[in-house]
């Protein structure tokens, strides 16, 4: 498919501008050039260009997008129209606090609502993604032992069933990592953690549900061992759809959490779009959030920064990704506590249906009721057929369906993840399983076919590795 520039045929005109009722400026050569380098093309050609991209793309309004961890789901129109307000649209990062009153109120009220969800105490709605969230998260609980005098806490203990960021984001602070394995049940192994603990560690981070979709049941034990050792808990609650409305990171003792609003309310998270990963922290650490937080001013009836010279420091230039959390807000308020609640039930509902649908020729690594999503192995399949996760996920492409992540968590072989999310129809799960099932038969029958899909695709299989080392995003 050719590009604008390509197509581009001087004197074409997509707009027209009204005549200016300002004097002309001209730019001076060297600062963007007397005539800035835009292709020229008419409104049905730019059109017709970016339809035919869109066409080319599979999104969360084509069909299923069950990406495991990635909580791909439908994003509700209303909030998509509540971002795109001018009021929120127009609003400058650098315009005074007080012709801002709007936008703070925003930050201010999402704030309050993420805590109550959390049961934590004071929250930063800086981060602009998970991970910046786990290493704004962590740089809290190095301040909060720097400001001690305690230096030698330089451990965090990360399980093998984390999420790969967490033990990325400890090294990216300065932190050791210890990992520990999972026990037979897949969750943390309670005598591997008895071993590692000691004066020190720092904390201990935990994704929960974790990656393979378990809740940690022993994780008021776990905790309390942590801190018996003085160290500090820190939640991961990039899947917090899971478990919103049911039970609290902060009620079950953890000091720091951070949330993925692109994941748990609206926004999807894959393709590297815009995220927002607040953290959230109980009081002991909330001096330490980056500055400035905003604060309503009671005596004076407006919201305020506040700086604390105790901060980390800002961790984003300005407040964080704006649109993401306008989202967000229009999200728990559409669904109120209640619909939050069922939205939780309904993500665990549908993930449970659909592994049990296929899970007679997907096997599951445990046999453990999941949360929201659950991950089978192809390790059997493979040897019996030479069909691999990464042939059967190309083959639901041809089907309409987006494929669920592949080789993730690297503990189980042959892996793929699936997260069906709330908002999938049971028509929709049965859909899912019944190609899943259909393409197990086929395997086996014809593995031919399924290894060469998709057929549908304009692209089939590209050199992954050489695509994402040495993308061609041109011509
Ligand atoms: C459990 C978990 N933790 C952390 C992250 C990292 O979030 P991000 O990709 O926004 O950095 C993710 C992303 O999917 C996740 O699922």
């Amino acid at each position: 498919m050719k590009t604008l520039y390509e197509i581009s045929k001087s004197g074409l005109r997509a707009c027209t501008l009204r005549t200016a009722d300002v004097p002309a400026y001209s730019f001076k050569r060297g600062l963007i050039g007397e005539k800035p380098n835009l292709p020229e093309v008419s409104e049905p050609m730019l059109v017709r260009h970016y339809t035919a991209l869109s066409k080319r793309a599979f999104g969360v309004d084509d069909g299923p997008y069950p990406l495991g961890s990635c909580t791909m789901k439908y994003n509700p129109k209303i909030d998509e129209y509540a971002a795109n307000l001018p009021g929120f649209t127009n609003v400058h990062p650098l315009q005074r606090s007080d012709k801002a009153q709007g936008s703070l109120a925003v930050i201010s009220t999402l704030s309050a609502y993420l805590l109550e969800i959390s049961g934590m105490d004071a929250i930063t709605l800086q981060p602009c993604a998970g991970a910046h969230g786990e290493y704004t998260g962590l740089q809290l609980i190095r301040q909060y032992f720097l400001m001690r005098g305690d230096k030698k806490r330089t451990k965090i203990i990360v399980p093998d069933s984390a999420h790969g960021t967490n033990p990325a984001s400890a090294v990216m602070c300065g932190f050791e990592v210890v990992s520990i394995p999972s026990d037979a049940k897949n969750g943390v192994n309670m005598e591997e953690l008895k071993k590692v603990l000691g004066n020190d560690v720092a904390g201990m981070m935990l994704t929960n549900p974790n990656t393979l979709g378990f809740f940690e049941k022993n994780i008021r034990q776990i905790q309390k061992q942590v801190h018996a050792v003085g160290g500090l808990m820190y939640y991961d609650g990039a899947n917090l759809n899971a478990i919103m409305g049911q039970a609290r990171p902060g009620d079950m003792g953890f000091d720091v959490m951070h949330f993925n609003l692109h994941k748990t309310f609206a926004t999807p998270h894959g393709g590297g779009g815009p995220g927002s990963g607040p953290v959230a922290c109980k009081a002991l650490l909330q001096d330490f959030l980056p500055n400035p937080r905003i604060v309503w001013n009671d005596r004076l009836g407006d919201y305020r920064f506040k700086y604390s010279d105790k901060s980390i420091g800002k961790v984003t230039s300005f407040y964080g990704n704006f649109s993401v959390m306008v989202k967000a807000l229009a999200y728990i308020v559409s669904l109120g506590g209640a619909g939050l609640k069922k939205a939780s039930e309904i993500a665990v509902l549908n993930a449970n249906y659909l592994k049990a649908l296929i899970s007679e020729n997907y096997p599951t690594p445990a046999n453990r009721h999941c949360m929201h999503e659950f991950v089978v192995s192809l390790e059997k399949l493979k040897e019996e057929t030479g069909v691999s996760a990464m042939d059967i996920a190309k083959s639901l492409i041809d089907n309409g369906i987006h494929p669920p992540t592949m080789y993730f968590p690297l503990i189980v072989h042959e892996a793929l993840m699936f997260e069906p999310t709330e908002t999938e129809e049971k028509e929709s799960l049965e859909r899912i399983a019944e190609v899943m099932n259909e393409l197990y038969k086929v395997a086996h029958e014809n593995p031919d076919q399924v290894k060469s899909a998709p057929h549908s695709a304009v692209i089939s299989r590209p050199d992954e590795v050489t695509a994402a080392r040495k993308p061609i995003l041109r011509g």
